[in-house]
């Protein structure tokens, strides 16, 4: 029989839980759970006897894959797969996938609910500014940037994307100006919005030279992944420009020094909350055991992400 292992440091709510049960006995498997661990050693235990394994941010390194020796298929249930090394995957045959746009608009949300944050002043009272107007860029325009440039044109901003994987008539059908470079995103966006994967081309890649071109009244918002950010370079544009902003649901490691610094000028969740609602939950659980049992079923590799 063969045995599917959900492997969440960050649990999905049961009633996921329960419905990916339901899809994974329904086929004749077998549901391991592994919630709220702490040690590696748990997870390599866990997955020794695993032909498959759903994971959220979990980290799936080699010393995983090689642990995990019926592993034929691993799933991340949401975006990005940074957490897991594709290499190893592919070496040992493993195939990895993820679930893309199931916790979309969960992700969106919450990038509104830190600007309102932020734009009233952390609610502490004082006049504020309002949205309506602004200026938002949306930093690649994949799943989440469609919600967010949605919800942007409901709160009336002026919205702008970028994505140079993406035809500027796509952009432009949704209502939404396309721009040519991330120069001019930047240059022209109060908000920026950050929706760019972490690789080896995108760590890093904000930095001081881009936010100083943010016009005045600058917030960037990033619910995408701390490493795209250079952490030098938002400390700096923090000292040099008192109008800047930064709203984010992936804490830079620099964090506890800026909050000092800067204190109502930056806000960070304090734990990852972008995927954290029951229908994110419930949307991107339960795709992964589908995809996992078209995979066994079917062949299916439809969301493979490696090679
Ligand atoms: C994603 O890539 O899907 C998001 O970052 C959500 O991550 P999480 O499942 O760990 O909350």
């Amino acid at each position: 029989m063969k045995k599917v292992l959900i492997a969440t440091d960050k649990p999905f709510v049961k009633v996921a839980v329960d419905g990916i049960r339901k899809i994974v006995e329904g086929a004749g498997y077998q549901l391991a759970l592994l919630e709220k661990y702490t040690q590696k050693s748990e997870l390599l235990q866990a997955v020794s006897d695993a032909n498959a394994i759903i994971i959220r941010s979990d980290i799936i390194d080699n010393e995983v894959i090689e642990a995990a020796k019926n592993l034929k298929i691993v799933v991340r249930a949401g975006a990005g797969y940074d957490n897991i090394d594709l290499e190893a995957a592919t070496k040992n045959n493993v195939v990895a996938m993820n679930t893309p746009g199931q916790n979309a608009n969960a992700v969106a949300e919450l990038a509104f609910g830190m600007m309102v944050y932020m734009a009233r002043n952390t609610f502490n009272g004082l006049s504020g500014t309002e949205l309506r107007g602004k200026t938002i860029g949306i930093h690649a325009y994949g799943n989440v940037g469609k919600y967010v440039a949605l919800i942007a044109k409901g709160f009336g901003m002026d919205v702008y994307a970028y994505d140079p994987f993406v035809a500027d008539e796509v952009i432009k059908n949704d209502g939404i100006k396309p721009l040519k470079s991330v120069d001019e995103l930047y240059s022209t966006c109060q908000y920026v919005s950050l929706h760019i994967p972490a690789t080896k081309d995108t760590k890093g890649s904000i930095n001081l030279d881009l936010l100083s071109k943010m016009p005045q009244g600058a917030t960037l918002v990033n619910t995408a992944r701390k490493e795209v950010i250079d952490e030098a370079s938002l400390q700096r544009i923090f000292e040099t420009r008192s109008d800047f902003r930064y709203v984010s649901d992936v804490a830079p490691d620099n964090a506890a020094i800026l909050i000092e610094k800067f204190a109502s000028k930056i806000y960070c969740t304090p734990k990852k909350t972008g995927a954290q609602t029951e229908e994110a939950n419930i949307n991107a659980g339960l795709a992964a055991a589908r995809q996992i049992v078209d995979f066994f079923e079917k062949g299916d590799v439809k969301f493979k992400v490696n090679k």
